[in-house]
């Protein structure tokens, strides 16, 4: 008998996170490093949203909260959703987690039953396949590549359907490939799921408010009120409020979902932090300018890398509408020599001698499902970035 649960061996750690760790060793054995491998704005937390915080301590909200997030927290959350997205959801329709992470966790830990089928559309983000194996679930990735804009199709997933799925997880702006789905692109998927009223939607916005150029976002629940009542929309102030670490995410959907979540974390971690509630209520219902000057700081550096990227023999790099990542294909690379000898057989071969070679440390395509690719997360300097993609183009151009 082993020690460790089966359900442990069907997972394995993040690759995203694995990298990031290598990274940070080799900087400490002096070598220079530059690491694009996180998924966070390099940015800190807006100041009237830590004042929150030091208040909400001041004040004494340091103790637990209803499980699933304060009745203000949930109020302003409600708001957001009429503002931003124009959904109605009653305060008794939301749930507060540890991080859109927690959200994720919950909603499909509490729906899927051992077999259970989940539609997730590759390159996607590297916990989906992780977090529907633990709960039990099997995993079907539908590749949709490069040619097709990194966008599921009608067709495909049309396909992918069977009288087992339960759910299809949607994830625009993506990560990592930063493909958003337009509305038509939206209602062509939605279309097909208002025939299908065994699968329940996951959205997963948590890159809405990176949107560039005049790109649009929209939301399922939204583009098709008829599907609301199996759509859960998730979102978090992770990435819009440059709060990663303040871990507070949140779902909206049917009460009967909403509630089987709160049952779930009340048995697991209980209330999200306290003062991290009040930060994410500041966060909702302050100045919104961070947004827009984040997004602004964000598109100057997707231009930078893609044209930059797009210089380098063998890689193609398209340009996506949101998120801070890019996912360019390196197919003519494959079958190369990296200018120190190593053979380019896969895109980990090609990540790990970009690191070991130059310094530059990304993700390989085959963590996020479709290769041959690798993840560049663009949540850093300029200066960062202009010399990331100097180093890159000298690996390349070494490449026999
Ligand atoms: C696509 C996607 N969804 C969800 C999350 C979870 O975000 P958090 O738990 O920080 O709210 C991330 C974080 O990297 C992400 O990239």
């Amino acid at each position: 008998m082993s020690f460790l649960a089966n359900r442990l061996q069907r997972i394995k750690p993040s690759p995203t996170i694995a990298m990031t760790t290598r990274a940070g060793q080799l900087r400490q054995e002096g070598r220079d490093i530059i690491g694009l491998s996180a998924g966070e704005p390099d940015f800190d937390t807006p100041e009237h949203i830590r004042e929150a915080a030091k208040q909400a301590i001041d004040a004494g909200h340091t103790r637990y909260t209803p499980v699933d997030g304060t009745p203000s927290l949930k109020q302003a959350i409600s708001q957001k959703f009429q503002r931003e997205n124009g959904l109605d959801y009653a305060v008794s329709q939301i749930t507060v987690g540890t991080g859109g992470k927690q959200i994720l966790f919950n909603a499909l830990m509490a729906t899927l039953d051992e077999g259970d089928e989940v539609i997730i559309p590759s390159p996607y983000w590297v916990s989906y396949p992780d977090m529907v194996l633990l709960a039990g679930g099997q995993p079907v990735v539908v590749e949709c590549g490069i040619e097709s804009g990194f966008r599921l199709t009608a067709e495909k997933l049309e396909a992918a359907i069977t009288p087992r799925t339960k759910w299809i997880i949607l994830n625009s702006p993506s990560n990592p490939s930063g493909a958003g789905y337009g509305r038509d692109q939206m209602r062509a998927l939605t279309d097909v799921l208002l025939r299908h009223p065994q699968v329940w939607i996951l959205a997963d916005d948590i890159y809405e408010h990176l949107v560039f150029d005049d790109f649009q976002f929209v939301t399922p629940a939204q583009v098709e009120p008829r599907l609301k009542d199996r759509v859960l929309t998730m979102n978090g102030v992770s990435k819009a409020y440059a709060m990663t670490g303040w871990r507070i995410g949140y779902g909206a959907g049917p009460e009967h979902l909403i509630k089987a979540m709160g049952k779930l974390q009340s048995q697991s971690t209980s209330n999200p932090c306290s003062i991290s509630q009040y930060a994410a209520e500041a966060a909702l219902t302050g100045p919104q300018d961070y947004i827009r000057d984040s997004r602004r700081a964000f598109q100057r550096r997707r231009d930078l890398v893609v044209a930059g990227l797009n210089e380098c023999p063998g890689i193609e790099c398209p340009t996506p509408q949101g998120a801070f990542y890019v996912y360019p294909s390196i197919r003519e690379l494959i079958g190369k020599t990296s200018p120190d000898g190593t053979l380019i057989d896969s895109d980990e071969a090609f990540a790990n001698a970009l690191l070991d070679e130059k310094g530059v440390a990304v993700v390989f395509g085959a963590a996020f499902g479709l290769s041959p690719h690798f993840r560049i997360s663009y949540a850093t300097s300029d200066a960062q970035l202009t010399e990331a993609v100097a180093r890159i183009k000298a690996f390349c151009q070494g490449c026999t």
